[in-house]
């Protein structure tokens, strides 16, 4: 099978597709047709040894993944021909740019109908962190008022569909240009961060979502009792406790696979209150293009590989 591997860290260049045996599925796994691939900054920062979680090179990359049951292990929870999505092994190396993943079959879950793989590759590693900070970390409830950070991107358009389908006041935080977009996903009031100060715009909030490590600031405009949300990966660790002191509570979140969130999410995909917005698409061999644009820091909800 085909697959997209790094032999060393570096630019876009080091991402090279090799042929290389394909995985068979052990007892409780299935071996998934990948159909698509998202693209996400983790991969990235990954790819150039900014974030080295899976060690030296040569490893495969990518993580989220949405296909068809080909293969199912003694005691998986799939059939030949389920179709699936799922972010499988994360942090660990996935290899999911590929044509065939072998994944444990509760690290994936059954895809949302209404979607094609290219939309249902665009959700999992995105919209869980968004799940596992607003839901599940801050138990975001109707009449909430959340901040989201970063609100057109790849977790932050998720944030705001999730805190909505929840029933939150959304305030989201974009540029002029995002504005129509992150008022289509619900959001109720939008704030342009770059001329903007969000510490005078915003006063008593219940919930931050922070993607931008600018949880000192954030901390001062949540009410007594409040949350803040960090998915910063090199969050200071000091800002827990100042949190904390202030009377407020901080939620880090590293996303994990998680099936039942991801079926959780897939009802409400089907029921018409969240879609994932891919921006763009690429094929498997494009992958250092579409690396490139991630890198730019300014997409639209998601870059999707097509497998
Ligand atoms: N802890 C975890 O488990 C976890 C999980 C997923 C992601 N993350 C991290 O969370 C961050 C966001 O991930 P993502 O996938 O959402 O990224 P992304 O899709 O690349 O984010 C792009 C968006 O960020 C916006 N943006 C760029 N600079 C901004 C700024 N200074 N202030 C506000 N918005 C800004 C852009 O909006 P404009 O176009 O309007 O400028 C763009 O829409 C990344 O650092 C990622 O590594 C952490």
């Amino acid at each position: 099978m085909r697959a997209v591997f790094q032999k060393s860290f570096g630019g876009p260049e080091v991402l090279e597709i090799a042929e290389t045996e394909r995985p068979k599925p052990l007892p409780g796994e299935v071996l998934v047709k990948v159909h698509a691939s998202a693209v996400n900054p983790v991969d990235v920062f990954v790819r150039s040894g900014a974030f080295p979680l899976l060690g030296e090179p040569p490893f495969g990359v990518g993580w989220d993944i949405s296909g068809v049951v080909e293969e199912a292990g003694p005691g998986a929870r799939f059939e030949v021909g389920d179709e699936v999505y799922g972010m499988p092994f994360f942090p660990r190396a996935a290899t999911g740019y590929a044509e065939y993943v072998a994944a444990p079959s509760r690290q994936v879950a059954r895809k949302p109908a209404s979607l094609d793989h290219v939309h249902a590759a665009a959700i999992p590693l995105a919209a869980l962190t968004a799940w596992q900070g607003l839901v599940q970390a801050a138990g975001v409830k109707a009449g909430d008022r959340v901040l989201i950070h970063r609100a057109a991107g790849g977790v932050g358009h998720f944030a705001v569909q999730i805190a909505k389908a929840h029933g939150a006041h959304v305030i989201a935080m974009a540029s002029p240009a995002r504005h129509d977009f992150v008022r289509g996903l619900g959001a109720n009031e939008v704030i342009d961060y770059r001329t903007t100060d969000f510490t005078e715009a915003v006063k008593d909030a219940d919930v931050v979502f922070d993607s931008t490590a600018q949880g000192d600031l954030s901390l001062g405009v949540l009410r007594p009792g409040g949350v803040l949300i960090s998915i910063v990966e090199h969050a200071d660790p000091e800002l827990a406790v100042r949190v904390e002191a202030a009377g407020r509570r901080f939620a880090g979140i590293s996303v994990e696979p998680d099936y039942a969130a991801l079926e959780a999410i897939a009802d409400l995909v089907d029921a018409g209150l969240i879609r994932p917005h891919v921006e763009e698409t690429f094929p498997l061999e494009e992958a250092g293009k579409a690396h490139e644009l991630v890198a730019s820091g300014h997409v639209r909800g998601k870059i999707v590989l097509t497998v």
